[in-house]
C-alpha cells in the first residue's frame, strides 16, 4: 500500500496533516518524531512530512531528525518547525525571526513548480511561527515569499527536499488540501488509490485470515465506531462474530429496540441482548455522588460483559471499535512514555480468566472514513452520524440518585427534545443535544392548579471534537415547542431550563 509518513514532532496538527494527506486518497501514518531511519525505511513510504511542533530547533532537547531519513530517496516535506529542522540538517540558518508570525499571511509563488502547481501566484496561508530561516546556503532556493518572510517556502536545489514555514493542513490555508495532494500524487508519485472500498476489501481478507475458524465476540453499544467495527467483522465472518449488547437501564428511549432491529434482524447477526438494567438500578439505588455512579457504572459493565462473553462457546478474539486518533493518542510523544496522554481501553479491566486476541478493523481510519466504510456497509446515517453518548449514559444526565420513574421522566423529555431538534433541521450539524434531569421541584401552576414538580435542562452544543464547545444559540420557535411539549406530554415536570454555558468552564455532560 502506497503510504506517506508524517512525522509527528508534537504539533497539535499532525492529525490533521495524515487527514489531508487521506483525502487525497493516499494512506498516511503517523510516527514519533524519533523513529530512526531504518524504521521510516521498513514501512517502504513513498514520502515523508516533517510536521510542526512547539519547539525552536536550537532550544536544548528540542526534538531532532535522524538526519539519513533525508537520504532515504524519498520526497520529504517539512511543515513549520519540520521545515527549521530539515533547513538546519542540509546546512541553513534558523533564527528568531524580528517580528513574530501568527495568523494570516499573502504568500508569493516565486517558483511554482510541482509543489505549487495548479495554485495562482498569490495565496492565503496561516503562519504560526517564532524562528525562520534567515540564510540561503548555496543550496537552499526560496520558492515563495510572505512580507516577514523570505523563505516561506524552499527547496533544496535538484533533490524533492521541500520546506514550507506555513500551515497547509488547517482551513486558514484555503488551497492547503491542493498543495498536499500535489507533494503527495505530483513529487511522491503516489496513484492516489486508497479508497474505503478497498480498504473493505483488503480488511475482509484480513479479518478472515486472522480469525480463521474462531469465534470473535464485540462489545456493541450502538454507537458510531463499534457498529462499523460489528458490520464489517459480520461482512468478513458472517455468524462467527457474536455482538454482546448490554441494556443497563441507561440508555435513550427505544434504543435497544432499535439495535436489535438493526443488527439483529437487518443485519442478521448473532446478536446477544442482555437486559441488565434490574442489576445496574439496584446497585445505583440512593448513590448521588458522580464518581461514585460512573464507577459502579463502568464495574457492572465489565462484569455483565464478562458473563456474557465466558457463555459464548470457544470465543478468542474480543473486537474492539478502536479507531487511529485513538492510536495516536495512545502513542508515546518524542519516544517518552510519561507523555501519553491517553491510553486507550474500550473494554479495559476484563477479568484475568478472559484472554481474548485482539481484533481492531478500524485502527487505521480516522471518524470520517469509519462513517464511510460505514456507510458503504449499509448502515443508516441515524447511526454512522449519531451524536455522541457517553459509555454511564442517562446516569450522568440524571443528577443525583436514578430511579426507574425519574429515568421514565428524562428519556421521555429527551425523546421530545431529539425529535424537535431532528424536525428542525439541526440534528447532524449539533455535536449533541439531549436533556438533564434535576433532581428538584418547582411550584408551577396548570389549569389553575398548584403543581409540585421537576426539572428538566435542555443541553445543546457546538463542537469539533469535545474538547471545548460553545452552547448552541436555537431559534426561539423550537425551544418554544420543545418547552411547550415537554410540559404537556412528560408527567411529573413542569419547568424546563436551558444551559448557556460553554466548555469551558463547564462540561457538556452534566456530571
Ligand atoms: P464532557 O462532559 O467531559 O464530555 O465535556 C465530552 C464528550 O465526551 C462524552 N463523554 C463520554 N463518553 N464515556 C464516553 O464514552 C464517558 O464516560 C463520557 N463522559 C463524557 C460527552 O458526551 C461529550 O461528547
Amino acid at each position: 500500500m502506497e503510504t506517506i509518513v508524517v512525522l509527528d514532532f508534537g504539533s497539535q496538527y499532525s492529525q490533521l496533516i495524515a487527514r489531508r494527506i487521506r483525502e487525497s486518497h493516499v494512506y498516511s501514518r503517523v510516527v514519533p518524531c524519533n523513529s530512526t531511519a531504518a524504521e521510516i525505511a521498513a514501512m517502504a513510504p513513498k514520502g515523508v512530512i516533517l510536521s510542526g511542533g512547539p519547539a525552536s530547533v536550537y532550544e536544548e532537547g528540542a526534538p531532532q531528525l535522524d538526519k539519513a531519513i533525508l537520504d532515504l530517496g524519498v520526497p520529504v516535506l517539512g511543515i513549520c518547525y519540520g521545515m527549521q529542522l530539515l533547513v538546519k540538517n542540509l546546512g541553513g540558518t534558523v533564527a528568531p525571526a524580528p517580528s513574530r508570525e501568527f495568523g494570516r499571511a499573502t504568500l508569493t509563488i516565486r517558483k511554482p513548480g510541482e509543489l505549487f502547481a495548479g495554485l495562482a501566484s498569490v495565496q492565503t496561508v496561516w503562519m504560526s511561527h517564532g524562528d525562520k530561516v534567515t540564510m540561503e546556503t548555496e543550496d537552499i532556493e526560496t520558492l515563495a515569499t510572505t512580507p516577514n518572510c523570505e523563505y516561506a517556502a524552499c527547496q533544496l536545489r535538484g533533490r524533492p527536499l521541500y520546506g514550507i514555514q506555513f500551515h497547509p493542513e488547517v482551513v486558514h490555508t484555503p488551497n492547503g488540501t491542493q498543495l498536499i495532494r500535489n507533494f503527495c500524487l505530483r513529487i511522491c508519485g503516489c496513484q492516489g488509490d486508497w479508497t474505503m472500498e478497498s480498504f473493505i476489501e483488503s480488511s475482509t481478507r484480513r479479518i478472515r485470515e486472522t480469525v480463521g475458524n474462531e469465534r470473535v465476540i464485540l462489545g456493541l453499544s450502538g454507537g458510531v465506531d463499534s457498529s462499523v467495527a460489528a458490520a464489517l467483522i459480520h461482512r468478513a465472518i458472517g455468524r462467527q462474530l457474536t455482538c454482546i449488547f448490554v441494556n443497563n437501564g441507561l440508555l435513550r428511549k427505544n434504543e435497544a429496540e432499535g439495535v436489535q432491529q438493526l443488527f439483529g434482524r437487518n443485519f442478521d447477526m448473532d446478536l446477544r441482548y442482555i437486559d441488565a438494567s434490574d442489576r445496574f438500578l439496584a446497585k445505583l439505588a440512593g448513590v448521588e455522588e458522580p464518581e461514585a455512579k460512573r464507577h459502579i457504572i463502568g464495574k457492572e459493565f465489565i462484569e455483565v460483559f464478562a458473563d456474557a462473553a465466558r457463555s459464548v462457546d470457544g470465543a478468542t478474539f474480543l473486537a474492539q471499535g478502536t479507531t487511529y486518533p485513538d492510536v495516536i493518542e495512545s502513542m508515546p510523544i518524542n519516544g517518552n512514555p510519561a507523555a501519553m496522554i491517553k491510553s486507550h481501553h474500550n473494554v479495559g479491566g476484563l477479568p484475568k480468566d478472559l484472554k481474548f486476541k485482539l481484533l481492531e478493523p478500524l485502527n487505521q481510519l480516522f471518524k470520517d472514513e469509519v462513517r464511510e466504510v460505514g456507510r458503504q456497509l449499509g448502515l443508516p446515517d441515524e447511526v454512522i452520524l449519531r451524536q455522541p453518548f457517553p459509555g454511564p449514559g442517562l446516569g450522568v444526565r440524571h443528577l443525583g440518585a436514578v430511579s426507574r420513574e425519574t429515568l421514565d421522566i428524562l428519556r421521555e423529555a429527551d425523546a421530545v427534545f431529539v425529535e424537535e431538534v431532528k424536525k428542525a433541521g439541526l440534528y447532524y450539524k449539533l455535536w449533541q443535544a439531549f436533556c438533564i434531569f434535576l433532581p428538584v421541584k418547582t411550584v408551577g401552576v396548570m389549569g389553575d392548579q398548584r403543581t409540585y414538580e421537576y426539572v428538566v435542562a435542555l443541553r445543546a452544543v457546538e463542537s469539533q471534537d469535545g474538547m471545548t464547545a460553545d452552547w448552541a444559540t436555537l431559534p426561539d420557535a423550537l425551544l418554544r415547542t420543545v418547552a411547550n411539549r415537554i410540559i404537556n406530554e412528560v408527567r411529573g415536570v413542569n419547568r424546563v431550563v436551558l444551559d448557556i454555558t460553554s466548555k469551558p468552564p463547564s462540561t457538556i455532560e452534566w456530571e
